[in-house]
């Protein structure tokens, strides 16, 4: 009986295969029901009580020799199989790593998600505007002053063809499409001919939101936008302060209350605890004119901040350059938990 299972190390050590059909017949050969292990156990009453001991530890190491062996040779097969699997010469070599959303997409969709929740949908636009969508719709006719507060890149000297300075282009656009009720927020990268620093880029991204309907108030412009900050900053505590832009009336600029708690805070902050994030107002009504919506019926409220700014405010990035030289080691910090 000995000499059967001996005869039986010699098969094991010797058999080899990378074909993973022959590994798995090996294995039922073996370990299987009606298998050569099972037929050895079920020897085993009949070896003389002398030799049992010796019988039942080679026939133990026997098992698992078989065990081993099967896990190495399908081990093998597999990095052999996969491995010749891949015909692609111009495939990233291993290990394939994946990249991250960058950090102005994953502010963006956060905003985009707060107002997609109340109601309001997402309209997009050209890059490159006219002057009546950009400016004179808005209120800014030819020769406006307020016009100097957007330093315009224009295309090929033709005054007329300009990159967007901001995406209340979109919303002009949107007005002549649509008729009230409105509720849109527009998304999109605009282009400003600004000195490149660590506060200002020629470059960036906003969010402009636009809602008309009938009897919308000022107190539904502040209603909205305590919502919004609480959802995104966790921080429900905003003030309103009196601005100009041409296209509202009233107009303010919004700050949220960030704190006093670090140095950090007093320098952002300029040692008041309050940051600016964003411009609001009440549609003036020559824009709604301008677009063919009854300025008597309807009001409306439009509120756009700068992507980057919030994004430099959540992540604590002191030089908004960060964000367009694409550096993965400055990338990949970025996941979208917030
Ligand atoms: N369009 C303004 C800007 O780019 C922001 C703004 C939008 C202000 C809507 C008021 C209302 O600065």
């Amino acid at each position: 009986m000995i000499e059967r299972v001996k005869k039986h190390f010699n098969e094991v050590e010797n058999f080899t295969s990378s074909d993973i059909k022959k590994i798995e017949e090996f294995r039922l050969s073996y370990a299987g029901k009606k298998g050569i292990l099972n037929d050895l156990f079920a020897a085993f009453k009949d070896v003389p009580s002398k030799q049992k001991k010796t019988f039942g530890k080679e026939l133990n190491k026997l098992k698992q020799l078989v065990n081993k062996k099967v896990k190495d040779l399908k081990s093998k097969s597999k990095t052999f199989s996969s491995k010749i699997k891949i015909n692609d010469t111009s495939r990233t070599a291993f290990p394939i790593r994946t990249g991250n959303r960058h950090p102005i997409s994953i502010v963006k969709n956060k905003i985009i998600e707060i107002f997609s929740q109340i109601g309001f949908s997402i309209s997009e636009g050209p890059e490159i505007e006219d002057d009546w969508h950009n400016f004179s719709a808005l209120n800014l006719p030819l020769h406006h002053p307020a016009r100097d507060m957007q330093d315009t890149f224009f295309i090929q000297t033709d005054p007329d063809v300009l990159l967007r300075t901001h995406t209340s282009s979109v919303q002009v656009r949107h007005m002549e499409k649509n008729q009230p009720p409105i509720r849109t927020i527009s998304p999109g990268r605009v282009y400003r001919n600004e000195a490149i620093s660590s506060r200002a880029h020629c470059i960036f991204h906003q969010v402009e939101g636009l809602y008309i309907a009938k009897d919308v108030s000022f107190a539904d412009l502040k209603q909205t936008l305590k919502y919004f900050t609480e959802a995104l900053f966790g921080n429900s505590e905003i003030r309103l302060r009196p601005s100009y832009f041409p296209f509202t009336e009233p107009s303010a600029e919004v700050d949220i209350y960030w704190g006093l708690e670090t140095e950090t805070d007093y320098r952002i902050t300029k040692g008041t605890g309050w940051l600016e994030i964003m411009g609001c107002g009440m549609v003036d009504p020559n824009v709604l004119k301008n677009c063919e919506i009854n300025s008597d019926e309807y009001s409306g409220f439009a509120f756009g901040m700068g992507i980057e700014r919030i994004a430099m405010l959540l992540y604590q990035v002191s030089d908004i350059r960060l964000f367009f030289e694409n550096d993965v080691r400055f990338l990949n910090q970025f996941k979208p938990t917030i």
